[in-house]
C-alpha cells in the first residue's frame, strides 16, 4: 500500500510521514531530499543552478544512494559521500527547487522513485507524489499551513541544525514564499492538491494530531486478503457462535493489519486459538501435533483452517523453520510462547524462542490478551460451561525494526511482548477505555 504527503515546505510532512511509517513499519521516502542531493551536487561542481543544460548534463555524474544508520534514520549519500546535513542549508534549499524545475530532472527522479515504491508498502513525502508519481496511491494526503507558522518551524528548525549560523525570520518567510512560486508555477508537475487528495492544514495542529487524523483515514483502506469459502463459513459460524453462548467482545482491532505478524496472546484454556482466530480480521495459521491430522473428519478440518503439522519430537529447529517459512510468506501466525496452558489463569513466563522466529523472519508481534476462556474450560474441566463472557483484546504491535539492535534485541522482543500482554489485562481491567495501548 503507498501512502503519499504532499504539500509545501514547513508543513511538517516529514515529520508526520516518518512518524506514520514507524506506527504503521512502512517504509519512508522524502523524495525532497533526492531533489536537495542533487542540488548539492549541481553546487558541489560549482554550476549555475539556472543553466538548465549544465544541470542536466550533471545528471549523468549522479549516484544516489539511502541507507540507515545505527539509529535507523535514514543518510544519503551523493557518489560515495554522505550529504545528509550538507543537503539541509537554506542555500541547498533553494537551489533544489530551481533544479526541480527541469523536465529531464523530474523524468531522473520520479524513475527511481517509482522503483523505490514498487512492490511494498511505503509513505512518499514530496510534491508531487500523489499527482504524478502514484496517482494510483492508496491514500493521498496534501498539507498545508500558514506561510508564518510554516517560517517560524523552518527558523526553529535551522537553528536547531545549525546554531553557529545567524538566521533571520524575515529572510526564512521570503524564502519560502519565493520557493512556493517556483514550486506551484513551474510547468512540469507543479506543487499541486490531487483531486482526490485529503486537505489537513496543520497551522494548528501537533504533528501528532495530524499523524492521529491521517492512521484514522488509513484504517478503513486496509486491504485484507480474502479468506477462503471453507475458513470464511467456519469463521462467521464461530464468530456467531461465541457472541451468542459467551458474549465475545474485541477491542483494539485498530492495532490489526495486514502482512506477515506473530500474534501472540497468553494460554488458559482449549478454547484460545478458536476464540483468537475469529477475532482477527484476515485467515491465520498456527500449528498443531500431527496425531491431530490423523483424526478422520477432525484432520481435514484443521487443514482446512491453516493448521500445519508438527511431529511429536520435532526438533526446536524443525518447528522453527516452518514458522519462519510461513512467516516469509506474509502469514498471521498464532503463538502461545507461554508454552503450555496456565492452571490456574494467571500469565506465566514467556519463552525465549519467540524472539528468535521475530529476528529471523523481521515481522512484527501483534500481542493479545485474552480474558474469560479459563473460567469457560479451565484444564480441570471436560467440557466447556456455556453462557460466560470472554474477550479478547489486540494491542499496539511491537515492530522487529525499532528493536534491531543487535545484542539485546533478542531478549527485548520477548520482555516488550510480556510487558504488553500484561499492560492489555490492566487496561481491560481498569474499564477497558479509549484505545488498548
Ligand atoms: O521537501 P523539501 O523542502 O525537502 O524539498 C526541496 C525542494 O525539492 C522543493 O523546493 C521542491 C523540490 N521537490 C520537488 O519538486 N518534488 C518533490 N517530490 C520533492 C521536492
Amino acid at each position: 500500500m503507498i501512502i503519499t504527503i504532499d504539500g509545501p515546505s514547513g508543513t511538517g510532512k516529514s515529520t508526520v510521514a516518518k512518524g506514520i511509517a514507524k506506527q504503521l513499519s512502512y517504509m519512508f521516502f522524502d523524495t525532497g531530499a533526492m531533489y536537495r542531493s542533487f542540488a548539492w551536487l549541481v553546487m558541489k561542481e560549482g554550476l549555475d543552478p539556472k543553466d538548465q543544460n549544465a544541470v542536466e548534463a550533471a545528471l549523468l555524474k549522479f549516484q544516489f544512494e539511502m541507507q540507515r544508520d545505527q539509529k535507523q534514520s535514514r543518510i544519503y549519500f551523493v557518489n560515495g559521500e554522505e550529504v545528509t546535513e550538507k543537503i539541509r542549508t537554506q542555500q541547498i534549499s533553494l537551489a533544489a527547487s530551481q533544479v526541480a524545475v527541469y523536465p529531464k530532472i523530474r523524468e531522473a527522479m520520479v524513475k527511481i522513485q517509482r522503483k523505490f515504491g514498487h512492490s511494498v508498502d511505503a509513505v512518499f513525502e514530496g510534491r508531487d507524489m500523489g499527482t504524478v508519481v502514484f496517482p494510483e496511491a492508496d491514500l493521498k494526503i496534501f498539507l498545508t499551513a500558514k506561510p508564518e507558522v510554516r517560517a517560524e518551524r523552518r527558523y526553529q528548525e535551522l537553528k536547531r541544525k545549525f546554531p553557529d549560523v545567524s538566521i533571520h525570520f524575515d529572510e526564512i518567510l521570503k524564502e519560502i514564499q519565493e520557493r512556493d512560486d517556483t514550486d506551484q508555477t513551474r510547468a512540469v508537475s507543479p506543487l499541486k492538491k490531487a483531486e482526490d487528495a485529503i486537505l489537513i492544514d496543520t497551522s494548528d495542529l501537533t504533528a501528532a494530531q495530524v499523524i492521529d487524523k491521517i492512521i484514522r483515514l488509513y484504517k478503513p483502506r486496509q486491504k485484507f486478503p480474502k479468506m477462503k469459502w471453507f475458513y470464511k463459513i467456519v469463521y462467521w459460524l464461530a464468530r456467531w457462535f461465541f457472541q451468542c453462548f459467551f458474549r465475545l467482545r474485541i477491542y483494539g482491532i485498530e492495532h490489526f493489519s495486514p502482512g506477515a505478524a506473530v500474534i501472540v496472546a497468553n494460554h488458559a484454556s482449549f478454547m484460545d486459538p478458536a476464540v483468537l482466530s475469529i477475532s482477527c480480521l484476515e485467515e491465520v495459521s498456527f500449528l498443531a501435533k500431527q496425531s491431530l491430522f490423523k483424526v478422520p473428519l477432525l484432520g481435514f478440518i484443521i487443514r482446512k483452517l491453516n493448521s500445519y503439522p508438527v511431529a511429536q519430537g520435532a526438533s526446536d529447529a524443525a518447528v522453527f523453520r516452518l514458522m519462519i517459512e510461513l512467516l516469509g510468506q506474509g502469514k498471521k501466525l498464532l503463538l502461545f510462547p507461554e508454552g503450555r496452558r496456565s492452571s490456574d489463569g494467571q500469565l506465566l513466563p514467556l519463552q525465549r524462542g519467540l524472539s528468535f522466529i521475530v529476528q529471523k523472519a523481521g515481522c512484527r508481534v501483534i500481542p493479545a490478551y485474552i480474558q474469560g476462556t479459563f473460567a469457560a474450560w479451565p484444564r480441570t474441566r471436560k467440557f466447556p460451561k456455556l453462557f460466560g463472557k470472554i474477550t479478547v483484546v489486540f494491542g499496539s504491535s511491537i515492530e522487529y525494526k525499532e528493536l534491531e539492535d543487535k545484542t539485546s534485541s533478542r531478549d527485548r522482543i520477548t520482555e516488550k511482548t510480556a510487558y504488553s500482554i500484561r499492560r492489555l489485562k490492566e487496561w481491560l481491567e481498569r474499564g477497558a477505555i479509549g484505545i488498548p495501548p
